[in-house]
Formats: structure tokens, sequence, C-alpha cells
């Protein structure tokens, strides 16, 4: 089986793509014990070639958790002093937990992860291990490559070379860092172009008029969150989802308290901030 425009086969995992814009099921893989050099390799190039991957039927310990984690690099904290997610025992794993007692869902707006950072985070993984009853708590994902391409010649024009303020303390509260990116970046490992602001954390477009800038980002935001370049991810118990957060927004569905989901996630951190295109 292959991914989204590679002809080249795996062999070691199987990779099954859940629609041809975003996102894919991989199979013949346990995720309880450490991996071969193939898995690894071709879980690396399923994550370039996907943007997000899916597993199920994972019944991870934190251990285990955390190995997957580093094969993607070092693993990080969240940058937000104010969040609904907790610490565990494990300082590198957070537990998200919803029930009655819990105020809102977490991330339920589009985003990506914590794009006030300096250095965002390279990717996600979100293990849950119990979801609410009726497929309730799906998690959306979107594909910045394909919202970029879709865009018409003279707006890619015009937006490259613009940067744009992402804001963490209207999220998270005083002590969350603000930061400037590009709102046209390049993936470090694909190389392709996407469009880097989001409807949580970007606030202004810079050097350009207030109303512009109000404009722009209001148009770029709704485009982003289009359905063509999207997927709707419906969880099982012990389902795991591992998001590349520099080419892709998610947003958690808020339909389903009092009901329990719960799980545990780990953060991958990046190496450098956004590139301009
Ligand atoms: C998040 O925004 O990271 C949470 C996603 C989810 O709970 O589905």
């Amino acid at each position: 089986m292959t991914g989204h425009g590679h002809n080249e086969a795996y062999r070691a995992i199987s990779v099954t793509p859940c629609c041809p814009q975003i996102g894919a099921e991989i199979g013949n893989i346990d995720l309880t014990r450490p991996l071969t050099d193939l898995e690894l390799a071709e879980l690396r190039r399923a994550f370039t070639e996907n943007l997000v991957l899916f597993f199920r039927d994972q019944k991870i310990s934190f251990e285990d958790h955390v190995r997957l984690g580093e094969y993607f690099g070092p693993l990080g904290a969240h940058v937000g002093s104010k969040t609904i997610s907790k610490t565990t025992d494990d300082p590198r794993v957070r537990k998200f937990h919803y029930d009655e007692t819990t105020p809102r869902v977490s991330g339920d707006k589009w985003h990506t992860d914590q794009s006030c950072a300096a250095v965002p985070p390279l990717g996600s993984i979100l293990y849950n291990h119990t979801l609410p009853p009726n497929g309730r708590g799906d998690t959306i994902f979107a594909s910045m490559y394909e919202a970029y391409d879709a865009l018409s010649d003279r707006m890619k024009t015009h937006l490259e070379g613009l940067t744009a303020l992402h804001d963490g303390t209207r999220v998270f509260g005083e002590g969350t860092p603000k930061s400037n990116h590009p709102v046209i970046a390049r993936h470090p490992e694909s190389g392709r172009k996407l469009i880097y602001v989001n409807r949580e954390f970007t606030t202004r477009i810079n050097d350009v008029p207030e109303e512009e800038s109000a404009a722009l980002l209001s148009y770029l935001i709704d485009h982003c969150a289009r359905p063509e370049w999207s997927y709707r991810f419906r969880w099982q118990p012990h389902s795991i989802a591992f998001w590349d957060n520099r080419c892709t927004h998610h947003m958690a569905v808020s339909d389903y308290l009092p009901a329990v989901r719960s799980g545990y996630r780990v953060q991958v951190e990046g190496s450098a901030p956004p590139v301009a295109a």
C-alpha cells in the first residue's frame, strides 16, 4: 500500500490513506514494542507523505507513548500557563480528560498547537483509551498544503513575504508567548508551501493597515477551514492520532460533555521556527 502522491510501496507497515488530501491509517505495527529500523523509516516516510497518522487498537503505556514520540525528536512541554490538560507522574505525558466537571473541551477551534511559541511543536501524539458513546468526540484535521495550493496566484504573490503575530495570551493567559511567523511557510522535510495562520492564535498580519489585516485574516481562516482539505477522524478506544503540527490544522469536536473522553498526549519539540517560503 502507498501513501498520498507516492508510488513506492511500504514493505513493513501498511499505510491506507483516509482521503486524497490528508491522513492515513497505519497497520501491521505494534506500538507496545520498539520498532525495527525498517518500520521506523517507513513510519517517518508515511508521516511526511500523509501529514496525520492514525493507529487502532494500540494499548500503549506511558513508556510506549514516550518511545514513539522520541523517534521523532525530544519531547517538549506545553507553553500555556492556563490549560485544561494536566500533568501526570511523567512530566513528558499530559492527561487530556473531559467529563461532567470539565468547563469546556480544549482545542475546539481550528488551530495548530502553540503556534504562539518561537519554535512551535513538530507534532503531537494523542492516545485516547476512553471515548464518549455514539461516535461523539471526533477530531477534524486539515491540510495547509492543499489550502495553499488552492489560493489564486494573485493571492499567493500578495501573501508571500508577509508575517503575522501569533498571541498565546488570548488562549492560555498571561505569561504565554507571542511570536511572529511567516504567513506562507515551507515545510522543512516535504519542501511544500503552506498557509501558516490559524483561528486560535493568529491576531494580526504585520505591516499592513489594521482593516486589511482583519479582512485578510478572516478570508484565510475561513479558507483554511474548508471541507475540501479536511478529514474527520472517528476515534475508538485505544486509537492514536499523530499529527504534523507544521502543516496541518485540527479542531476537537465539542459534542459530548458530560460524557467522558480520556487519554494522554506527548508533544514532540520543533527544531526550528517556521521558515518563509
Ligand atoms: C488538541 O487540540 O490538541 C486536542 C485534540 C483533541 O482532543 O481531539
